[in-house]
């Protein structure tokens, strides 16, 4: 989602050069305005090949495993992508003297209380959270020039729905009329994939060092944040049904509090964040496009 979302914008960069990467063939829509290369970074030769060859000045690495469940299930799997993958990408920005901007999660903490700051001790309860701590840990303590953009729950349109999110999820099952039950007791800071993208190319194009939040603005439970997309696209709200994270039974486990204090991207990047319903809004628009 977030690679896209990065390539949307980028293509209309005139002064920066794209090289998109992803596992196999090109799959964005509109393939112009950019350079492709398939690389599977967990093949350490073939991330050096593609340094090598691209002698990039800034790495953005958006690939991960990101079903938290699947890591639970597939910890080698989790291990190979989430963590040793990155090792590769440190080492080889660090020879070809590239910034790397890396992305981490909110489930890096135990979610007791919220929202919280970059200098939040993380302490995670899931595999994948975990394994992305791991990586944050190993970028800290190795790479030359880095930062670190934690994010929370994101949301947004793609043209690759195989894989959705909270907001069109909830959206496609009201509309067919399906009833739905939703924890009212885990809280987030929603982020607009379009935020994040934003966040990523500010901390790339200022070479940010260091740890920086990167969500929504606006706290709110789990079952809020279904109730207000219900609100927006004017479907049935008595289709939700109060939940609890134990009434759901997930196989792993989500921290109940999380969120993100945002001020410090705000003020030393310049990130400004839509609101939940503008988020809604332009979901809703680019809806509205890929449907005519
Ligand atoms: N989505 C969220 O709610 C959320 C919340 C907190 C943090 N984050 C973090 O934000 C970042 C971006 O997340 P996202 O939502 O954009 O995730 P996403 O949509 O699941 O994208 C992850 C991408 O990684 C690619 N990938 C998997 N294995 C790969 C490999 N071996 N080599 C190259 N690419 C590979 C996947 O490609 P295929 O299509 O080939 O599988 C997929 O396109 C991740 O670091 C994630 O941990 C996301």
């Amino acid at each position: 989602m977030l690679g896209q979302k990065l390539t949307d914008y980028y293509k209309t960069r005139k002064d920066v050069s794209l090289i998109a990467t992803a596992r196999g063939g090109d799959r964005y829509a509109n393939p112009t305005g950019y350079t492709y290369q398939s690389l599977d970074i967990t093949n350490e030769a073939e991330v050096n090949a593609v340094m090598a060859q691209y002698q990039p000045d800034v790495v953005i690495n958006t690939a991960a495993m990101t079903n938290v469940d699947a890591c639970e299930s597939d910890q080698a799997g989790c291990d190979a992508l989430n963590v040793e993958a990155v090792k590769y990408l440190v080492a080889a920005c660090n020879k070809h003297n590239a910034h790397l901007v890396h992305l981490s999660t909110d489930f890096i903490f135990d979610g007791t209380h919220g929202p919280v700051t970059e200098d939040e001790q993380p302490r995670p309860l899931s595999y994948y959270g975990n394994s992305k701590l791991k990586a944050e840990q190993w970028v800290m303590g190795n790479s030359k020039s880095w930062a670190i953009l934690r994010t929370v729950l994101v949301y947004g349109v793609v043209t690759d729905m195989s894989r959705s999110n909270i907001v069109l999820w909830a959206k496609t099952n009201l509309e067919q009329r399906k009833t739905l039950n939703v924890v009212g007791d885990q809280f987030r800071t929603p982020t607009l994939a379009e935020d994040l993208a934003q966040g990523c190319v500010l901390a790339a194009d200022k070479k940010a060092q260091g740890i920086y939040n990167i969500s929504g603005k606006d706290f709110m439970s789990v079952f809020d944040l279904v109730y207000r997309v219900a609100t927006y696209f004017e479907l049935d709200r008595s289709l939700l049904n109060l939940s609890t994270s134990e009434g759901i039974k997930q196989p792993a486990k989500r921290p109940p509090i999380t969120g993100f204090h945002i001020a410090k991207a705000v003020n030393e990047l310049g990130y400004k964040p839509h609101s939940f319903e503008e988020g809604l809004a332009l979901v809703a628009k680019q809806l509205s496009e890929v449907s005519l």
